[in-house]
């Protein structure tokens, strides 16, 4: 690239991961928003976790919308990382929000009167009324609950333009509660998509964790998955790659 960079490139922000940075041009495109999919304990937190860490360092501000942890449960989870999460809120650039109960308020209302006009409401909301840069909303999972896919789509496509509205860079976490269609369509309205997922090795037999970058417009992707681990460090990519 390097020559060729020209009005037309995408700012890149840094996911705090270095070799994933690498594999993606540089980082997640600037006020975007990528969608992260993946089943249960696979890393998805975490790999939000040291975004927004990385984001913090940089002078940026943070906006985490949670709605399966607690903001103290996110707390210990970062300073098991070692991230200076606790700094950066008492400075004012972190801000956790939980969206547990106001999930609940969003599923009741969608069942009501006004039934599919916003599933996202109360996410909204907090992002409509934030100067953030950077917005993690972990997860939208139960959101989908009782949604058609039609309606779905649309208020995912809300949502991204949204974030993009507000010239924030999103990252959008799904769990596998969305069946596989709903996932499907999320990513249509992202700019990018990762998938993490575990599956046991064709060749050792061991269980080995892999992230497939999906999608990434703009981006020169890799075509292989790439395997990574979990440490207490967070997340590791291995340079080696496997084939699809
Ligand atoms: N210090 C560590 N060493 C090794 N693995 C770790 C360490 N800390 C966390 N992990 C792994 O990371 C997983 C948790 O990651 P994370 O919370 O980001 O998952 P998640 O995808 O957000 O899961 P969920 O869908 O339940 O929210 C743990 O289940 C564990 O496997
Ligand atoms: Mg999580």
């Amino acid at each position: 690239m390097g020559e060729n960079m020209g009005l037309n490139e995408l700012e890149r922000l840094s996911s705090g991961i270095n070799e994933l940075d690498a594999l993606i041009d540089g980082g997640y495109p600037k006020k975007r928003s990528i969608l992260i999919t993946g089943g249960p304990g696979v890393g998805k937190t975490i790999i939000a976790l040291q975004f927004v860490d990385c984001a913090c360092k940089s002078g940026l501000k943070c906006l985490y919308l949670a709605t399966e942890e607690t903001p103290e449960e996110l707390r210990i989870q970062a300073a098991q990382l070692g991230l200076s999460i606790a700094e950066y809120e008492e400075k004012g650039q972190l801000h956790f929000e939980s969206a547990l109960a106001e999930r609940m308020d969003d599923i009741t209302w969608q069942r009501g009167k006004n039934a599919g006009t916003s599933l996202f409401k109360k996410p909204l909301n907090a992002i409509k009324s934030s100067d953030a840069d950077v917005m993690v909303l972990d997860n939208i999972g139960s959101y989908t609950l009782d949604t058609t896919i039609g309606a779905f789509r649309e208020q995912m496509d809300y949502l991204v333009n949204t974030i993009r509205e507000k010239n924030m860079t999103g990252l959008i976490i799904s769990d596998d509660t969305l069946n596989e269609r709903y996932n499907n369509v999320a990513q249509y309205s992202v700019h990018g998509a990762i998938h993490m997922f575990k599956r046991e090795s064709p060749f050792t037999g061991n269980v080995e964790r892999l992230m497939n970058v999906i999608k990434m417009r703009g981006t020169n992707t890799p075509l292989s998955y790439v395997r990574y681990s979990i440490n207490q460090n967070g997340i590791n990519i291995q340079t080696q790659k496997e084939s699809k």
